[in-house]
């Protein structure tokens, strides 16, 4: 089970992510918790400003501090080492390894930035970290938000089922994933791969993990850095993939 507190000026945007597919199912199930907090509602003007001018001028508009700091006291603590995320992209680039230890916490509070930026306070004094999910630049973090609420939850225990399990996943595994294929065999003369229909399972499992090699040395090489080749996988570096 865990626990996501999403402070946003847009919750809005969280209700059709959220409410299908397998995060739907797992919100159903109790597995997961996504609990969204309106900034805007913690602002305590007659028109509800979460964001000003900058002080010292320039362009753009800034998140103001106070708004999202009444709304991040409204949000139970459940334990002493909650993360408290910024979601910028200043901050650590999000990763399959991450996300593995994201989901050992019970809850995440996720601040979903907006405009040219935040007041800087919030990120001194409020967060204890900042993620980014790339480098590039979003319009607010509310998408990269969602990608941490998605890929984190997957992770939960009873989220996948067994056939779908995360451990063979890209990434978890240091490798891109082996072309999947189904019926039908033939389609407009494209073919499915002859061992795949062989039934040999040993065989198989052989062309998938060469495979799955293959498109890490072609796609990916950087994965391959950090890997340690098992003799097999060298023979099949040496051979070349012929
Ligand atoms: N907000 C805007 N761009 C972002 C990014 N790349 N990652 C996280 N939050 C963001």
């Amino acid at each position: 089970m865990i626990r996501f507190d999403i402070l946003t000026v847009f919750p809005e945007m969280f209700v059709s992510p959220c409410g299908c597919s397998l995060l739907k199912k797992a919100v159903d199930r109790g597995l997961v918790a996504i609990h969204l907090h309106d900034i805007r509602g913690h602002a305590d003007d007659k028109h509800h400003m979460t964001d000003d001018a900058p002080y010292g001028g320039g362009g753009g508009m800034v998140m103001k501090v106070e708004p999202i700091d009444r709304c991040l006291q409204s949000v139970p603590l459940n334990g002493a080492d909650v993360p408290i995320v910024l979601m910028t992209p200043q901050g650590e680039r999000f990763s399959q390894k991450m996300a593995e230890e994201l989901a050992g916490h019970p809850q995440l509070i996720l601040i979903c930035g907006h405009y040219e930026g935040v007041d800087e306070r919030v990120r001194k004094h409020l967060v204890n970290r900042e993620i980014s999910i790339g480098d590039y630049v979003l319009t607010g973090g509310e998408l990269s938000a969602m990608v941490i609420v998605d890929a984190v939850s997957r992770l939960v225990p009873g989220v996948l089922g067994n056939s779908e399990s995360a451990s063979l996943d890209s990434f978890s595994m240091g490798l891109l994933e082996y072309p999947h294929y189904t019926r039908p065999a033939e389609h407009r003369g494209w073919e499915v791969p002859e061992v795949l229909l062989s039934g040999n399972h040993r065989e198989i499992e052989a062309w998938r993990r060469r495979e799955s090699l293959l498109r890490t040395w072609k796609r990916r090489p950087d994965l391959l850095r950090e890997r340690v080749l098992t003799a097999e996988e060298k023979r099949w570096m040496a051979e070349g993939f012929e």
